[in-house]
């Protein structure tokens, strides 16, 4: 693949598009048989999820449906502010359904927590987590995410959907940022 334009940018390439792809296709098949015979409900997290999400649907060999949330805890800098909102809910009704949670990065948890509890309150039939990334070191509340990518050191990591003020999401793979390049753009 032709070389991202972003790339000067990139300190270092934490994990790369292949590794990605190769553990969405394991995580993908183990969703198909934990969810056999059912119709799995995906809800990706806005905006990061997107990325994840379409890779990660296309490889569960089942029939699913998808919808999103977007929840805000961070503003334009790096650190969680602990303060977080629906900004947009789910267009479906949940109650009775196999719903998993499809986010791209775990950080503090404190994101998570707040959704899995608001969801839990509209009664689904299952609820579960796949993440990507996980930062566990970063934690401040306990999670459960039974569906896991990769564990990344306390970094702030773009590409693959993430983000740093709004930029990088469209990087293939997940990579640290130079350090000069925090602080250069609009926001902090
Ligand atoms: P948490 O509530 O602290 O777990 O944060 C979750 C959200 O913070 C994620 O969905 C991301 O949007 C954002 N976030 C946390 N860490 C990073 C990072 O390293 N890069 C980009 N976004 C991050």
């Amino acid at each position: 693949m032709k070389m991202s334009s972003m790339m000067p940018d990139v300190r270092e390439v934490l994990i790369s598009s292949e590794e990605i792809q190769a553990r969405i296709r394991q995580i993908g098949e183990r969703i198909t048989e934990d969810y056999r015979g059912e119709r799995p409900l995906l809800i990706g997290v806005l905006r990061g999820a997107v990325v994840v999400m379409g890779d990660l649907m296309r490889n569960i060999d089942l029939p699913c449906e998808i919808d999103f949330m977007d929840i805000s805890s961070y503003g334009s800098g790096t650190s969680s502010s602990g303060v977080v909102r629906i900004l947009k809910d789910l267009e479906e009704d949940i109650t009775g359904r196999h719903v998993l949670i499809v986010e791209d990065i775990v950080d503090t948890g404190l994101t998570l927590s707040y959704l899995r509890r608001s969801l839990l309150a509209r009664n689904p039939a299952s609820l579960e987590i796949c993440a990507l990334v996980t930062k566990p070191s970063r934690r401040r509340v306990e999670i459960d995410v039974k569906y896991l990518g990769f564990e990344v050191p306390d970094e702030f990591v773009v590409g693959y959907g993430l983000d740093y003020d709004g930029a990088y999401r469209n990087l293939p793979d997940i990579c640290v940022l130079k350090p000069e390049v925090f602080g250069a753009g609009s926001g902090g």
